[in-house]
């Protein structure tokens, strides 16, 4: 079905989901986490979809916060009705396929905190990552507070949270906010590259491989080292062992069946 605020497009394996908004720089207001909520339990039973890449409308922002609009004159309790619904960056953070996020401009505030929920980001040269949230008098409610110092360490969290001062894309990449930086023309080319190399792996193996590494943030060390030690033994009576293992004997491409 269509959206009125993403654009989404399935190729290879890989859905592209473009926030299209780009005369607000890409704002994400109610509609636009309503629909991406609602467009994530699609794509999450959607087998024909094995990772998710998300970008940004137009030239100049990924997403360049929440909608700033929406915030005037909303009382307390409406905000906490806000916070407490359907949280868009949980449903990023906990969604069973990778999600990539292709940073082509500004990625601030909520756009920051949703390309941290995702699980690899690569950007454009162009492109300006921040927190600027204390210039409007309030503190990152997405997440921010607390994945971005898991990423770049609590000291360059702090600042940049503090000053609400953007860094460019080489210094996210030099403080470990992305992963990798290309000149705007190759960013595309570039995510796509990984986005289905990752798609041609095993579905299975993708994803308990995803849930073994998130849990690193989110488990003590012997609690996640038992629960990689558990998916191992999952991942071992899957379909996909059997023929991974007899490919690479047989010198042949596996065939996966996600099972
Ligand atoms: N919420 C709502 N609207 C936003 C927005 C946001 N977070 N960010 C940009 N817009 C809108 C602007 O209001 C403007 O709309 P208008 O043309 O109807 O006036 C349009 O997008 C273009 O933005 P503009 O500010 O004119 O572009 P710019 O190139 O001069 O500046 C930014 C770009 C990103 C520096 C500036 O838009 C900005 O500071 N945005 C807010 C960033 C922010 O604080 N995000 C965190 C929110 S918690």
């Amino acid at each position: 079905m269509g959206y009125e605020t993403l654009l989404v497009e399935k190729n290879g394996g890989i859905a592209k989901i473009t926030f299209n908004r780009p005369d607000k720089l890409n704002a994400l207001n109610t509609r636009t986490k309503e629909d991406v909520i609602q467009l994530l339990g699609e794509l999450e039973n959607d087998d024909s979809v094995r990772v998710v890449v998300f970008t940004g409308a137009g030239d100049k922002a990924f997403v360049a916060g929440a909608d700033i609009q929406e915030f005037a004159g909303r009382t307390p309790m409406q905000q906490w009705e806000v916070t407490h619904g359907g949280h868009v960056y949980g449903a990023v953070a906990d969604f069973p396929k990778p999600i990539i996020a292709m940073i082509n401009g500004y990625c601030l505030g909520g756009g920051c905190e949703l390309a941290l929920a995702c699980d690899i980001r690569i950007a454009s040269e162009k492109a300006k990552l921040g927190q600027p949230e204390v210039n409007i008098g309030i503190i990152p409610g997405g997440g921010g507070s607390q994945r971005l110092p898991r990423l770049v360490g609590e000291g360059k969290a702090l600042q940049l949270i503090l000053t609400g001062d953007m860094v460019d894309a080489r210094e996210a990449h030099r403080i470990g906010l992305v992963d990798e930086v290309v000149p705007a023309e190759d960013l595309e080319k570039r995510t796509m590259e990984i986005a289905a190399k990752i798609a041609s792996k095993s579905p299975v193996a993708i994803r308990m491989a995803k849930l073994a590494v998130k849990a690193a943030s989110r488990m003590p060390l012997e609690q996640g080292l038992a629960y990689e030690a558990s998916l191992f033994g999952m991942v071992f009576t899957s379909e996909d062992k059997e023929e991974g293992v007899k490919a690479f004997l047989e010198k042949r491409p596996a065939q996966w069946k996600g099972r």
